[in-house]
């Protein structure tokens, strides 16, 4: 018998299980040897998926020698219960493995992607998909995810923008504290939570050129200003594990990377939990320049602060050596050791290690009604209507025909989008095409696909255009492939893909005075400069997700009013990236009165301006603002002010809108940006209802990081507003006083 059942009975003596387990944790450190701590700080894939470079590794053997930790990629109750077994009954010490597995944005049920979800701007949505994936994923054995992935990103070109919260700061913030609720719940120990991980640690969202995996270099005060308070955040929020990144920061790889990952993470925010690299992200070291070979990689991986090795071969095989070298102190052996044990008894493994492993519960908790209905409304909500001229939209179920016309018009597998985890990509999504069946009867209903999203045959444009005739009214469903965005999917070109956008011409040439909407599925801003004078609406729907065809189709009949707002800026094409709203505003700002004037920092092809601003998002009703009042034009550093405005709806549909606070210092001893959003409510109003919505600010909302690294705030003037998006001008202004 191994010796985890002696430490079990014998700590069990000594306390209770939810009685200091630090003290449990360094009672079985104690009969560890050097390799076994390594051991633990190991982590190998299995075969359910490959989210990376295949990397061979003889699973059972290692986790025999004692020589394994954690798992990704593994799971289902059979699965993890033949794995955990080898762990608890064929090892000297009977240590639980952890399994980990990337439930991004939903693990059976999937919801829209994230770059959707952020756009519901609803952090109780995004809260409960994440507690709805957990109780999925736990039931098939999973005790970690690596999520959330909180980098900001301003980069529409790099395909994991999809993956995160988009481009502004405090949202981010806020969201990446939800997902960690989501995930990780009240209670670790319950069975149905899981460890959260905030990546990728960190600024991997500036990647140049947009290109992944690429350099980064960024001044500290951005750095600390715009790309780790996220990750901050997820450490406030109590998130049990970090990961490192692929890229370099200002020379330095972000997986060896000690400044950010003790200084920062430990020293400064006293993270207690473990950081994992990313899939082979140490042994990069290497062709990055920064390691000569694998012995030093692994070297500097751990002093760095690295304390799990994913998929890389090198602390299994090296540490041990480093260690006795002096290379490698073995205080950061333990003390990664320590992180990781730490967790699994958080989460009760110790307790009972098969505790994620419930047939019943396998078998009952995917795909619950419950859990399609939350995934259907989460979808509607994360819609963003970008245009809608003429009221095309909603259209009528009475419309005698409408023609839907587009390669994504049927989907049921790029539907649910990239890094989709479990969620079955056949027989399981709505398609637009179901969605829309619920509101139409067959005959109202003609369809042709029309072309494909890559490919370039228009063998279908005639039939596409000869039902386009037909009908009174025109839907389009078109955009990317799921694999389009996502890791290793960067574009340089942000158009429609292929020869989608030659079809809506034609077809718009074919109709001229039709109605005719686009609903878009893609996973990043695009230039669609071209189609916002060829459609009449353009409703951007991300990857929806499971539910997303009938979501769509809700949205489409005006079942459900629009509410989403980008979190992202759409370009009017890609030389203007990066662009974003929170741009400094130069020694040469184009002025309001003379937009052509010369020597101004601006293009001579195009406007400044984005085609669609952070923050925009029309609904089938109108929103008055009116009233604005600032409860004191000065606000002391200890005190706070009150900001309200009067939100009317003055159309004919209840909806839901989000108002949204801006702030500009307007000088500082390091420029700050043009406005900054610095508060957000999503409020529901009835036709013809009226709401004050007020924010209260403090000083707290009005620090950053000055050119010597000190938070604090300075005093002088702020401008301010509330409003519908980030395209408006300060009316409004208050000083700040010591
Ligand atoms: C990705 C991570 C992911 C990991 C494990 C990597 O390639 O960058 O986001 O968590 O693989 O699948």
């Amino acid at each position: 018998r191994n010796l985890f059942f002696i430490i079990i009975i014998f700590c069990g003596g000594l306390f209770s299980f939810s009685q200091n387990y630090k003290a449990k944790v360094d009672s079985i450190m104690s009969l560890m040897t050097l390799q076994e701590k390594i051991g633990q700080t190991v982590m190998y894939g299995g075969s359910w998926d490959q989210t990376g470079p295949i990397v061979g590794a003889d699973n059972g053997k290692y986790i025999r020698e004692g020589n394994m930790g954690a798992m990704l990629n593994a799971m289902s109750v059979k699965g993890t219960l033949d794995l955990q077994k080898v762990a608890i009954e064929e090892t000297r010490l009977g240590i639980p493995l952890l399994f980990g597995y990337d439930v991004i944005h939903g693990h059976r049920t999937i919801f829209p992607i994230n770059l959707g979800l952020s756009a519901s701007w609803d952090l109780k949505m995004i809260e409960e998909s994440s507690r709805i994936a957990a109780e999925e994923a736990s039931a098939e054995g999973i005790h970690w995810t690596f999520a959330p992935m909180v980098d900001i990103s301003r980069e529409p070109r790099w395909g994991r923008i999809s993956e995160g919260a988009g481009e502004d700061v405090f949202l981010a913030n806020k969201i990446a504290k939800a997902y960690v609720k989501g995930f990780q719940g009240d209670d670790l120990s319950k069975p149905n939570t899981i460890l959260a991980c905030a990546k990728h640690y960190v600024a991997y969202g500036a990647a140049q050129a947009g290109r992944d995996y690429h350099t980064v270099n960024m001044g500290e005060g951005e750095l600390r200003n715009v790309y780790l308070p996220p990750f901050k955040a997820a450490v406030d929020a109590g998130v049990e594990t970090f990961m490192s990144a692929f890229n370099e920061l200002n020379g330095v790889p972000t997986s060896g990377n000690k400044f950010t990952l003790r200084d920062i993470l430990r020293d400064e925010w006293n993270f207690e939990g473990f950081v994992v690299s990313d899939y082979t992200s140490i042994n990069e070291l290497i062709p990055h320049g920064f390691a000569k070979d694998s012995i030093d990689a692994a070297r500097i991986g751990m002093n760095a602060g690295v304390d799990m090795d994913m998929m890389g071969h090198l602390y299994r095989k090296f540490l041990k050596n480093l260690v006795e070298e002096g290379k490698v102190s073995e205080a950061y052996i333990n003390d990664a050791c320590r992180r990781i044990l730490l967790a699994k008894y958080k989460l009760g493994l110790f307790d009972d290690p098969y505790r994620y492993i419930n047939e019943e519960r396998e078998n009952t908790t995917k795909y619950k009604p419950e859990f399609l209905a939350k995934a259907r409304e989460i979808a509607a909500a994360s819609s963003v209507l970008l245009q809608n001229n003429n009221e095309a939209l909603p259209l009528s179920t009475n419309t005698k025909k409408i023609a839907f016309i587009g390669p994504l018009v049927k989907d049921e597998y790029d539907i649910i989008g990239n890094w989709a985890a479990k969620g079955d990509r056949q027989g399981k999504a709505l398609s637009v095409f179901e969605g829309i069946s619920e509101y139409l009867n067959s005959d109202q209903i003609l369809y042709a696909k029309g072309c494909d999203i890559l490919k370039d045959d228009e063998s279908g444009f005639g039939e596409a255009i000869s039902i386009s005739k037909q009908a009174d009214a025109i839907v389009l469903v078109m955009g990317e492939g799921h694999h389009m965005s996502g890791e290793a999917a960067s574009r340089t070109n942000l158009k429609i893909p292929g020869i989608q956008p030659k079809l809506i011409k034609k077809i718009r040439e074919a109709n001229p005075n039709k109605k005719i909407i686009l609903v878009l599925m893609n996973g990043r801003p695009l230039n669609l400069s071209d189609e916002v004078n060829l459609v009449d609406a353009i409703l951007e729907i991300w990857f929806p997700g499971t539910m997303g065809g009938a979501a769509t189709a809700d949205l489409l009949f005006g079942e459900v009013n629009p509410s989403g707002k980008l979190t992202v800026t759409f370009p009017r094409n890609v030389g203007q990236v990066p662009i974003y709203y929170n741009m400094k505003n130069t020694g040469r700002p184009i002025p309001d009165n003379n937009p052509k004037e010369d020597y101004k920092s601006n293009y001579i092809d195009v406007p400044n301006s984005p085609l669609f601003v952070f923050g925009h998002g029309l609904s089938y009703t109108t929103f008055k603002y009116s009233d604005f009042k600032l409860s004191s034009q000065n606000l002391y550093t200890n005190g706070t002010i009150q900001a309200s405005v009067t939100v009317t709806n003055t159309g004919n549909y209840d909806g839901h809108e989000i108002v949204q606070l801006y702030i500009h210092d307007k000088v500082g001893s390091v420029t700050r940006p043009v406005k900054e959003l610095k508060g957000f409510e999503k409020i529901f109003l009835k036709q013809g209802e009226s709401k004050i919505v007020t924010f209260e600010i403090s000083v707290e909302d009005l620090k950053f990081y000055n050119s010597e690294m000190k938070f604090g705030v300075e005093p002088g003037e702020f401008e301010i507003a509330i409003a519908p998006s980030s395209d408006f001008r300060f009316k409004h202004s208050f000083n700040l006083l010591d």
